[in-house]
């Protein structure tokens, strides 16, 4: 119901999701308060109110996230209805960290293109968006144009991307610096709910480091560095790409604090000593006023930090 805009842009963009769209659409009434029952992990990953796995146990069916077991015994989450996989959530950022989507474009002897992992998200009705701020785009490869296709809150379509240079000269190349030789990277220009990440041209490259070319998303501080191995070695990439991060930043709904706070009913920010916060006129989150600690979806959620401020809280 929140998204109803970005639905009708959905159809033209993701036909196959459309039945599982719309299914979303018939089961969106707020709820309130997390049922007893619901469970509060998934594996060992903790799930805190306004989300929830299991029906009827986030605050809405947007809210619920699937909760998977594989043949090794090894807990996955995701966003409902896509296949980003969640790592852990913040409630009290707003963020959640989830694995990081790559492109990837090899060459073995012929040239073979091995299938791209996710290179798309539709985080369409969830309350997840691409962060502009904690990611940045990465193109790594000897003369790779890699392209970012967004769209936005506001349902405009954006492109971008950068382009890493074709590496004539081993020497030149220095670990940890994406010089835009060899690596490039952009930052990502708004929060967006639909991300693409493809190249531009699938040309094989001339020069001898022509194994791969990765496109993708990283977060922004700087954990992931290039290396000049990756250029010439495909394993020691994916060996650090294992733990590639991007991060999801998410709200409540798409409504202001100011909008927001006119129907108590389904105000979020329940708990006493909460505060409503604007995310870009795309929606708000709530968090803890500063000196109190916990949840402020939940009533009584957020605890001073001291024990003065607890005694205060109690009140
Ligand atoms: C928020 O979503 C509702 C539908 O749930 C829609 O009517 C409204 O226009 C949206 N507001 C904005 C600012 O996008
Ligand atoms: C989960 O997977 C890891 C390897 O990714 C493995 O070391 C671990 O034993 C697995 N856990 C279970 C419970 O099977
Ligand atoms: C306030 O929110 C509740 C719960 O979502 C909804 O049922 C009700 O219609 C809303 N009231 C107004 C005046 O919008």
């Amino acid at each position: 119901m929140n998204f109803l805009v970005l639905f009708k842009l959905t159809v033209l963009t993701l036909a196959p999701l459309l039945p599982l769209l719309l299914a979303s659409l018939t089961s969106s009434v707020a709820q309130l308060v997390q049922p007893p029952w619901c469970p509060t992990h998934c594996g060992d990953m903790k799930v805190d109110f306004p989300f929830g796995v299991g029906e009827g146990c986030g605050r809405s069916e947007h809210f619920q996230l699937d909760c998977e077991k594989n043949d090794l015994g090894n807990f996955s989450m995701f966003v409902r209805y896509t296949r980003v996989e969640v790592l852990s959530i913040s409630i009290s950022e707003g963020r959640a960290r989830v694995k990081s989507p790559v492109y990837r474009l090899c060459y073995r002897g012929i040239p073979t293109i091995i299938k791209p992992n996710l290179p798309e998200a539709n985080l369409g009705y969830s309350p997840f968006w691409l962060s502009s701020n904690a990611n940045k785009f990465m193109v790594i490869g000897s003369g790779g144009l890699g392209g970012l296709g967004l769209i936005t809150g506001t349902m405009s379509k954006i492109k971008s991307g950068c382009m890493a240079w074709e590496v004539f000269d081993q020497e030149i190349l220095v670990d940890s610096l994406c010089s835009g030789i060899g690596c490039c990277e952009n930052i990502i220009p708004y929060p967006s709910k639909y991300f693409q990440i493809y190249f531009y041209e699938n040309s094989l490259p001339a020069s001898v480091f022509n194994t791969c070319r990765y496109a993708m998303l990283v977060e922004a501080n700087n954990i992931f560095k290039f290396r000049t191995s990756y250029l010439i070695s495909p394993e020691s990439f994916e060996k650090d790409a294992i733990s590639l991060l991007a991060v999801l930043d998410w709200t409540i709904s798409n409504d202001t604090c100011n909008i927001a706070q006119q129907n108590m009913t389904s105000y979020a920010c329940v708990s006493s000593h909460s505060k409503c916060i604007d995310y870009n006129n795309l929606g708000y989150h709530c968090s803890c006023v500063q000196g109190y600690q916990g949840n402020p979806y939940v009533p009584s959620g957020c605890q001073g930090t001291s024990n003065m401020c607890q005694s205060l809280s109690l009140n």
